[in-house]
């Protein structure tokens, strides 16, 4: 089967290898030439991933049968549509069912009218007097995001990002300004998770928990960045998430999916549950339309259902049943000094690949293009696969002295003193539970 996979980050390094590995004829079209993918692929074209026409154009010479689409940016963009209604079916949902990503008020807004579980109090405001005088009223603290796309950098949190709800009006003022509109949210405490789910529209299949060290630095510091790495567990659940938990918020997301199936914006594809786990259970943070980067890495090399198959059940709403390896995974990005706010661009790096297959890491290209020079975003990821955590952490951590550059990566990613770290926060928030062993 030929299958034209839109995007060319590490991400989409991990589901093109999943459609190979299933049997794909594997066509790429991205910004840069990914030197993964470009070894995976039959034919490779350089676009914009939001050009349609292009995309579309490529497409048709090659003759590809489906298209599975990885960044949020062409979804937002209406490619799915667009591609299907040029007789070429893509994995990935439409415009109006993005929305769920690409738009948070809408998000909130289905969560309230449909009573999902694992909603949080918000508002939408293009007032500012409004504004201030609700922040005022609430008392405690808050969250302000800006509607749309921002890449992780526009959400700021009250004790965070923000001093006090002082700082939160001000900064919900110029998100009015500029943008015409805000949101607001109370504030959650917890510790956060990822649980991506595939969907044809009714049917929702699992796949293994996840957990993101977004901070650009170890312990937890520096500013949000896409996701400096990530890990799981072979049991698919997180040490912190007990089963109970687990089934609060995978009802969650199928109850999403119900509902927007009532909306009339039925909802195919792949749907990622960024989740906080606060003392209540699992709130809903966000909703992403796609697989997470880094997490995306951490879930489809233990893939053992063929990627084709999924991607046809999707589009032919006839999903069956997804399985995976029982391994725990550790992935740690390596990033250009000085990202996400002043990364170092246009510099090569080395990939020593002999050396990091010896060590059993699996290894992913992102923001290099070719001739491996850096580009400015995340760079390369190493991936650990072993049975337990401690063991596919050390492989991560052996592999990653085979890359050399001008990079820095965050050491603490899955080891057991940044695990533990978790642990003990969810303590704090006041939950008591017995860790799972990963
Ligand atoms: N790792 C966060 C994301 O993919 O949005």
């Amino acid at each position: 089967m030929k299958v034209l996979l839109v995007g060319g980050g590490g991400r989409e390094n991990a589901i093109g290898e999943a459609l190979v590995r299933s049997g794909a004829e594997l066509y790429v079209v991205s910004r840069h030439k990914n030197p993964g993918l470009a070894r995976l692929a039959r034919g490779y074209g350089l676009a914009r991933e939001t050009d349609t026409e292009k995309v579309l154009e490529l497409a048709r010479k090659w003759g590809v049968e489906l298209a599975f689409i990885g960044p949020e940016a062409p979804l937002e963009k209406g490619i799915v549509d667009f591609l299907e209604r040029e007789g070429i079916p893509a994995v990935g949902p439409t415009k109006e069912a993005a929305r769920l990503e690409t738009n948070k008020a809408f998000a909130r807004s289905l969560m309230e009218k449909y009573e999902i579980p694992g909603r949080k109090l918000f508002r939408v405001f293009d007032d500012v007097s409004e504004m201030r005088s609700w922040i005022d009223d609430f008392g405690k603290p808050v969250v302000v995001k800006p509607l749309g796309l921002t890449g992780g950098k526009g959400v700021k949190v009250v004790g965070y990002q923000l001093r006090d709800n002082e700082e939160a009006k001000a900064y919900a003022e110029e998100l009015i300004r500029k943008d015409g509109r805000v949101l607001v949210e109370e504030r959650t405490d917890g510790v956060e998770f990822t649980f991506q789910v595939f969907s044809d529209g009714k049917r929702v299949l699992p796949m293994p928990l996840a957990q993101d060290y977004p901070h650009a630095y170890e312990n937890d510091e520096g500013p949000i960045t896409g996701g400096m790495g990530s890990y799981s567990c072979s049991n698919h659940l997180l040490p912190f998430v007990t089963t109970e938990d687990y089934e609060r918020a995978f009802e969650t997301l199928k109850a999403t999916i119900r509902a927007m199936r009532k909306n009339g914006t039925p909802y195919r594809g792949i749907l990622y549950g960024q989740f906080m786990l606060s003392k209540e259970g699992p709130v809903i943070i966000e909703y992403n339309a796609r697989f997470g980067d880094p997490e995306a890495m951490n879930v489809l090399p233990l893939l053992k259902t063929p990627l084709t198959e999924i991607a046809e059940g999707i589009i032919d709403g006839n999903l069956r049943k997804v399985e995976f390896e029982k391994k725990a995974t550790v992935i740690k990005y390596l990033a250009p000094k000085g990202y996400p706010t002043n990364p170092v661009k246009g510099v090569r790096v080395e990939v020593d690949e002999k050396a990091v297959a010896e060590t059993g890491a699996k290894l992913y290209y992102a923001s290099v293009d070719e001739n491996l020079t850096l580009l400015g975003s995340r760079a390369i990821a190493v991936v650990g696969i072993a049975d337990t955590l401690k063991e596919a952490e050390r492989i991560a951590q052996s592999a990653i002295g085979h890359v050399k550059g001008e990079l820095f990566y965050r050491r603490d990613v899955g080891t057991r003193e940044s695990v533990g770290k978790r642990i003990r926060l969810m303590g704090e928030f006041g939950r008591e539970f017995e860790p799972n062993s990963c």
